[in-house]
């Protein structure tokens, strides 16, 4: 662990970067010891307020209650817009890569400005106003940015839905955040194939009575369902509207964005972030993470139905008034030198992806990599999972040339922003390491004994104190926030990650702690694709574990019951799979499916998980302890039908 192989800061880019060693030090000394100084400091720094705060920060762990900059007003697309027209009108506020290589546009902050006040006129004239939730399920296109940002303009708050879910999760979403409008595409492009977006929402609407319109972004110009009445174009009402649109001045608490996310249990939960500390967070961190300069073109490649696309592909750059990318495609379409000829084609300086996506380039080989230039790549960034030294070591010195700095960052959907992560200019490296915490975030590790360990050690990891970017509560549901987040380590902010801490204090990510999965850097829960096996009429129980996946990082392992008198066939498995992906979408189909005729239990009936999970990892001589099992020669039966793939 610390005797790892240290990559240490190097010169030339410590001298170009804000914060160097001895900034970082003196300045997260300073947000612990003076949290609301340095985070008021920031505040005004980043953020222009249409009325000051009276409380930097108030919060109490034990019943979340969490609230940043109380009293103060401002706007989240003024922030990212409005202020940056003066001086940056005419500079490219995003830059938009096609799936298809032939197809780009850049968009100046002038253009985006006035997409974003002709849609929020378009909501706004059709009764959406502060507080309203309006669900976006579009591709990677530019429109989905301004979409957002209109939302925020008018104060109605988003809940973006990736587009790879199927109609059945999307419909779950809708419902749960009472969408009152829906914005999509007729279609999405991805990887040359053609993903049928307004179908789904047409799936969707039939059940959720609340949805009033549906508002449709032609894209591919495939044919479609329409419902007149409650299906409208966005080119025609965009020709209607007005760009001129007073920004809805909010209070800083006033909630920006609903995510939903996957826990251990039950449904995903849709995450509330709120306006300004959130936006402070998404800012601070993507200018000194990624040391961002004016000019630089800066590329995350993460969809935004995720929340690295919302803080680090839209807000924090925004705000931040940066050259933004937004990539429709995947990386290895048309070929696997995709990334790079991006990169070339608009001369990115920072690349920040996930590393499932480098583990699927390495597996292809240098050669699309050399055939490159990659001379404007300054910074590489790495987020969503933990990356293996052997992926950031090809990261390093293939894709960067052995030049340019790694930042592993690790945070998760309920941070809003960034926590663990190096600073070029301040922090020597160490491939897999997230290694230090970000200004004012307060990491712990815990036992299992519920103690905070000092020092080298390995626990659950624990945040001790609130951050501006945290989100505020689950939507719906502020007990379940409460019991998943603040109850398992009373006074702290329990992650659900595993974690390490090194001699030299570094932090080393384990990876997830509960029944969580991560999936190609995609967090899926067991407990929904069980909920989705177990609707099958054959299926009488299933368990779903992860199991180790040379790209994906973790592959989808479910042991299936049927019911009795049911045979196995080849066609079950298929039905199964298809049924996962019709009730969640592709990306939670199972890798493995192993027919179990019983599953693993203890004498009081619960599934024995951890033996589950050391089968499908082939970690057979390590099993543990048994001697709860009720009955130990179910296990043997697991054993013998074992099914090793990837
Ligand atoms: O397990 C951690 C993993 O991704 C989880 C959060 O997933 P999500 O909310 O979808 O957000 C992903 C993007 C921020 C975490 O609990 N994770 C994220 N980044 C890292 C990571 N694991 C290890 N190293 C990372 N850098």
């Amino acid at each position: 662990m610390s005797d790892a192989h240290v990559y240490p800061v190097k010169p030339e880019t410590a001298a170009q970067a804000y914060i160097d060693r001895t900034t970082y030090h003196a300045l997260y000394q300073r947000a612990l010891a003076e949290p609301d100084a340095f985070w008021a400091e920031q505040a005004e720094r980043f953020l222009d307020w249409e009325q000051r705060w009276h409380t930097v920060s108030d919060y109490d762990f034990e019943s979340a209650h969490i609230r940043w900059f109380d009293g103060g007003k401002l706007n989240v697309s003024v922030n990212c817009l409005d202020r940056h027209l003066d001086k940056r009108g005419d500079q490219v506020a995003i830059i938009w890569e096609g799936d298809n290589p032939a197809h780009d546009k850049k968009i100046t902050y002038r253009e985006l400005y006035e997409e974003v006040c002709r849609f929020a006129n378009v909501l706004k004239t059709r009764g959406v106003g502060k507080g309203d939730r309006v669900c976006i399920y579009l591709p990677m296109i530019a429109e989905a940015a301004a979409v957002m940002l209109a939302c925020a303009r008018i104060g109605a708050v988003h809940s973006v839905v990736f587009g790879g879910f199927s109609a059945e999760a999307l419909k779950d979403r809708i419902l749960d955040c009472g969408g009152k409008f829906v914005v999509c595409a007729d279609e999405g492009y991805r990887g040359g194939k053609v993903v049928p977006l307004k179908a789904n929402v047409d799936k969707a609407a039939k059940h959720c009575p609340m949805l009033e319109k549906i508002i449709v972004i032609q894209n591919t110009g495939g044919k479609i369902g329409w419902q007149e009445g409650r299906d409208l174009w966005y080119h025609e009402t965009m020709a209607a509207a007005s760009a001129d649109c007073p920004p809805e001045p909010m209070d800083a608490e006033d909630p920006l964005f609903i995510l939903y996310t996957s826990g251990s249990t039950g449904k995903p939960k849709g995450m509330l972030h709120t306006t300004g500390g959130y936006l402070i967070y998404a800012a601070i961190t993507h200018k000194y993470v990624f040391d961002y300069h004016d000019g630089d073109v800066y590329w995350c490649t993460a969809d935004i139905g995720w929340v690295t696309g919302h803080s680090y592909v839209v807000y924090g750059p925004l705000c931040n008034g940066a050259t933004t990318l937004m990539f429709e495609g995947v990386p290895t379409y048309p070929g696997p030198d995709r990334f790079w000829q991006v990169v070339d084609k608009h001369k990115v300086n920072i690349f920040y992806t996930a590393p499932t996506a480098i583990r699927a380039l390495m597996a292809q080989g240098d050669r699309y990599v050399n055939q490159t230039s990659r001379q404007s790549l300054r910074i590489l960034g790495s987020v969503g999972e933990p990356i293996n030294p052997e992926a950031w070591e090809w990261y390093y010195h293939v894709v960067g040339g052995g030049t340019r700095p790694i930042l592993d960052t690790w945070w998760q959907t309920e941070t809003g922003g960034i926590m663990i992560t190096p600073l070029p200019g301040a922090t020597d490296l160490k491939p897999g390491s997230a290694t230090l915490p970000f200004f004012g975030i307060k990491p712990e590790i815990l036992d299992t004994n519920g103690q905070i360990l000092e020092g080298a050690a390995e626990g659950s990891l624990i945040i001790a104190r609130s951050w501006p970017g945290q989100a505020r509560t689950i939507y719906g549901d502020h007990k379940l926030y409460i019991d998943t987040y603040f109850s398992k380590a009373p006074g702290f902010y329990y992650s659900g990650d595993g974690a390490k801490r090194d001699a030299d204090g570094y932090y080393w990510i384990t990876g997830r702690i509960d029944d969580v999965l991560n999936v190609s850097g995609h967090r899926l829960g067991t407990a929904e694709i069980e909920s989705a096996l177990v609707l099958h009429e054959s299926v009488a129980e299933a368990a779903v574990v992860g199991y180790p996946h040379n790209i994906k990082g973790q592959g989808i392992y479910a042991y299936v019951t049927l019911n009795t008198g049911v045979e196995p066939t080849e066609q079950l498995r298929k039905e199964l799979d298809e049924l996962v992906r019709k009730e969640i979408g592709p990306i939670a189909h199972p890798d493995i499916i192993q027919w179990a005729p019983s599953l693993p239990k203890t004498r009081s009936g619960k599934i024995m998980r951890r033996i589950l999970r050391k089968v499908a990892a082939g970690e057979l001589d390590n099993l543990g302890d048994t001697s709860t099992l009720a009955d130990p020669s179910v296990v043997q039966n697991i054993i013998e039908h074992r099914v090793v793939k990837g």
